[in-house]
């Protein structure tokens, strides 16, 4: 029998369980655009429930979730102030400045997390020269810093500063169930400190597609306006949104066994000594590079893939390893007896 790939790339890699497509197949549907969609309307009361906000719409992406989210709260022209590593910054094709007409103020901070004490610097006072400074945005669990869960106590001293100014806080929450089951805060916590979230369902809780921009009922049915222009109005698309709430119902707490799965990835990155990580594991990330300063990833890449191992190079220096749902107990066995050689090599 062919060895089957362990695919390490991204948690966004699951495919749907059967008992998941079992959920699709009887999911009760109407044509969202018109608000007739019953499993849809349920996920967005669901979700502005979890979360102690007033409203929520399902979009098909994080990546428009978190567009919708800049541009139904700021203005052309604005100022966004986030950090410099994280996805809105990275990996959203410029949409904030594209279709918001959004500047963005990227800051560099400890491990993805905003250096508290520069904000206030960072506020652009009121002059005729300057972008008005509208939204700070974060990220939980942090993506490009190896799923790093943000401190609570920093989300709240971010939330002090930012209503103390007068600033709107959105959380790219993608990976917000990681940090939850990391944490043990409850969803509605973290809520209270943001003025608006997006949560994930396609990435470790296992769904094909979806995700949910959460907040207060103005700046949600201003989302949904923009979700209508940007072409994201969807019609029956309760056959998505039962995915989602099975994910709610069955993948949440499971995230624990991909945490532990990857701190076990991150011991023998460790132990290798010719890889170190390049930020502790907390979540179901793993980010590490080269011990040698002038060493790449490109053969390590190459040899995991002769071994039926698929992992994610973040440009030349750094090697990204995730866990989700697909990577089984027998995955991880494999993994540990061919990891150490591989690393080694
Ligand atoms: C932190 C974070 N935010 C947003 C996104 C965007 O999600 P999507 O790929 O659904 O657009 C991702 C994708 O991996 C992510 O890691």
């Amino acid at each position: 029998m062919a060895k089957s790939i362990i695919d390490l790339r991204s948690d966004t890699v699951t495919r749907p369980s059967p008992a998941m497509r079992d959920a699709i197949a009887k999911a009760e549907v109407g044509d969202d655009v018109f608000g007739d969609d019953p499993t849809v309307k349920r996920l967005e009361e669901r979700m502005a429930e979890l979360l102690g906000k007033e409203a929520a719409v399902y979009v098909p992406s994080g990546s428009m979730s978190n567009t919708l989210a800049l541009l139904s709260q700021t203005s052309p022209g604005d100022e966004v102030i986030l950090d410099r590593r994280c996805h809105i910054f990275n990996y959203e094709v410029g949409a904030a400045s594209v279709l918001g007409g959004l500047q963005l103020f990227p800051m560099d901070g400890p491990e993805g997390l905003l250096p508290i004490d520069l904000l206030p610097a960072a506020v652009r006072p009121a002059n005729i020269h300057h972008p008005r400074t509208a939204l700070v945005a974060i990220e939980n669990t942090h993506n490009r810093a190896g799923g790093k869960v943000y401190p609570f106590g920093q989300i709240e001293a971010v939330s002090r500063f930012a209503r103390g100014k007068g600033l709107r806080l959105h959380m790219d929450g993608a990976r917000l169930a990681n940090a939850s089951v990391k944490t043990g805060i409850a969803f509605e916590r973290y809520g209270a400190f943001v003025d608006s979230i997006t949560f994930c369902f396609s990435k470790g809780l296992g769904a094909p597609i979806g995700s949910i921009l959460v907040s207060d009922a103005a700046a949600v049915a201003k989302a949904r306006v923009w979700r209508k222009r940007l072409g994201g109005g969807m019609r029956q698309v309760g056959i998505l949104a039962a995915a989602c709430l099975y994910a709610l119902d069955h993948n949440v707490a499971r995230l624990a066994e991909d945490h532990e799965r990857a701190a076990r990835i991150g011991r023998i990155v460790e132990a290798s000594g010719r890889y170190r990580l390049a930020f502790p594991v907390e979540t179901n990330i793993v980010i590490f590079e080269p011990t040698d300063a002038g060493a790449g990833v490109s053969a390590l890449d190459e040899a995991l893939k002769k071994a039926g191992i698929l992992a994610h190079p973040f440009g030349e220096r750094f090697m990204r390893m995730v866990t989700h749902l697909d990577v089984g107990a027998g995955d991880m066995e494999r993994l540990e007896a061919l990891l150490p050689g591989i690393l080694a090599a």
